[in-house]
């Protein structure tokens, strides 16, 4: 198997220059510039224009990260699904502090969010795991994510036996340890590359109910 060397390693740099970030022309509100910022990935032809990198706090301090998929933007706050067992769920329930990060590289931009979680209603959860491809619900009920398995076939079986146990049935109820987490923002950064590294971040903070935004150095 062949790998890279240290020196491929650092030569492998590029240039921004798409766009520049002008304060005079930004919302008040992130949130809206997100749902801008979003809709313009996902127009670029980005695969996972939603596909956010989200950070939990391990009981030790550590940080851990992975990606999940943001389905929704509902009174400002930024809600993904996911098994409430698994282990950002758990680092959730125990510290509620999370980061979530959007990179879009092909328009040079990032979107740095820091906020407070928590699961959303019941309904809420009824609602979506009802939307999703039948094989993603059986899959709810099969995958213990993030616990050790035995090995593929384990998952191949628990997913047939879900699935012949739920033949019959009209509808496939939502699994008690599967639902959505809200992010609720206080921060939000937006960055836009920019030429020879000197890129544009704009700093979003929530203070009183209000947000207000100052420009960071790149
Ligand atoms: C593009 C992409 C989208 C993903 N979306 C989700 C998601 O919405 N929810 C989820 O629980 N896991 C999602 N995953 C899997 C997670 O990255 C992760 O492997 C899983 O949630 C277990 O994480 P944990 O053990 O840290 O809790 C996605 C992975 C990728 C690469």
């Amino acid at each position: 198997m062949s790998s890279w060397s240290d020196k491929e390693l650092e030569r492998v740099r590029r240039e921004y220059d798409l766009d520049q970030l002008d304060e005079s022309h930004l919302p008040d509100d992130p949130l809206l510039l997100l749902k801008v910022w979003l809709e313009v990935a996902a127009r670029s032809g980005n695969i996972d224009p939603t596909a956010m990198t989200l950070s939990t706090v391990e009981d030790s301090g550590t940080p851990s990260s992975r990606i999940v998929l943001l389905k929704k933007i509902d009174e400002g706050k930024l809600i993904f699904f996911t098994n409430f067992n698994s282990r950002k769920a758990r680092e959730i329930q125990n510290r509620s502090g999370v980061a979530a990060h959007f990179y879009w590289p092909e328009l040079e931009r990032q979107v740095k969010i820091a906020g407070i979680a928590q699961k959303v209603k019941d309904s809420d959860s009824d609602l979506y795991y009802s939307s999703r491809p039948l094989e993603s619900q059986i899959s709810a009920w099969a995958s213990p994510q993030s616990e050790v398995v035995p090995d593929r076939n384990y998952l191949e079986r628990e997913y047939r036996k879900y699935r012949d146990k739920f033949k019959s049935s009209q509808e496939i109820p939502r699994p008690a340890h599967w639902g959505g987490f809200a992010i609720d923002p206080i921060r939000m950064e937006f960055w836009q590359g920019g030429t020879y590294r000197l890129h544009d971040r704009i700093e979003y903070t929530l203070q009183n109910a209000k947000w207000s935004r100052v420009r960071l150095a790149p």
